[in-house]
C-alpha cells in the first residue's frame, strides 16, 4: 500500500473484533510514529500502550463523569450527553489496544509533534490491516494526576495523542470531505 492508498482507506473504526494486536506489530506502528517530523527535531514522543479491558473500562467510565459533569458548562459538548449518559457507552469502543502519544514536557509545539506521530501511525496501522480512532473524549482523565501516576506519565509530562488500535469488523464508509477551501494562492 503506497501513502495515497493508505490515505484514502484509512478510517476512524468504532468497532473491533475481539483480536489482539500482537506486541512485534505494536512495536512496528511505534518506529513508524517516530519517523514524523517534530519541531527543532526535538522528538519529544512519549508512548502509553493500553492492552487492558478492564482499565480501559474504568478510564472510561471515569471520562464520561467527568466530560458529562462539564458539559454544563461547555456548550459543545451538549449533544454528546445523551451518549455519555449512555451506560453501554464505551468511548474506547471496547477496543483491545489504545496507543496514547505524550510529550516529555508541553511546549508551543507539542500537540504538532504528538499529532503528527500519530497520523504516522495510523497510516501504518491502515497498511498492517489495522483499524484506529483518536479518542479525544479521553485527554482529560489520562492527564489526571491519579491516572498520570498509574501510568508512569511523570508531573511534567502530557498525554495528547490517544489512538485506538484494533482489527476492524468492517470497513467503515467515507466520510465526505469537502473540497479543500483555498484563501489564497498568490503568484506573481
Ligand atoms: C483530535 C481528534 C479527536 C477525535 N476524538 C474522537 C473521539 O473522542 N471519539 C470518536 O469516536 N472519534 C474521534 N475522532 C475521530 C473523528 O470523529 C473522525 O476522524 C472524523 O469523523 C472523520 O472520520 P474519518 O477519520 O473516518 O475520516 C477524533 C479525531 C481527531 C482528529
Amino acid at each position: 500500500m503506497n501513502v495515497l492508498e493508505a490515505l484514502h482507506t484509512r478510517r476512524a473504526v468504532r468497532d473491533y473484533q475481539n483480536r489482539p494486536v500482537d506486541a512485534v506489530t505494536i512495536d512496528r506502528l511505534l518506529h513508524a510514529a517516530v519517523l514524523a517530523p517534530s519541531a527543532m527535531n526535538s522528538q519529544p514522543w512519549r508512548f502509553i500502550v493500553i492492552q487492558d479491558a478492564a482499565r480501559l473500562k474504568r478510564y472510561s467510565d471515569l471520562a464520561k463523569a467527568n466530560l458529562l459533569a462539564d458539559a454544563a458548562q461547555h456548550a459543545k459538548t451538549e449533544h454528546y450527553r445523551a451518549l455519555l449518559g449512555t451506560p453501554e457507552f464505551n468511548i474506547f469502543y471496547n477496543a483491545g489496544t489504545l496507543v496514547t502519544i505524550g510529550v516529555e514536557t508541553r511546549g508551543p509545539f507539542s500537540e504538532a509533534d504528538a499529532w503528527l506521530a500519530a497520523g504516522n501511525l495510523m497510516l501504518a496501522a491502515c497498511e498492517a490491516g489495522l483499524g484506529s480512532c483518536s479518542i479525544g473524549f479521553a485527554l482529560g482523565v489520562l492527564n489526571t494526576p491519579e491516572v498520570k501516576q498509574e501510568l508512569q506519565i511523570p508531573p511534567e509530562g502530557y498525554a495528547l495523542a490517544p489512538i485506538l488500535l484494533g482489527y476492524p469488523t468492517v470497513q467503515p464508509p467515507l466520510v465526505p470531505r469537502a473540497e479543500p477551501r483555498i484563501w489564497s494562492w498568490l503568484r506573481r
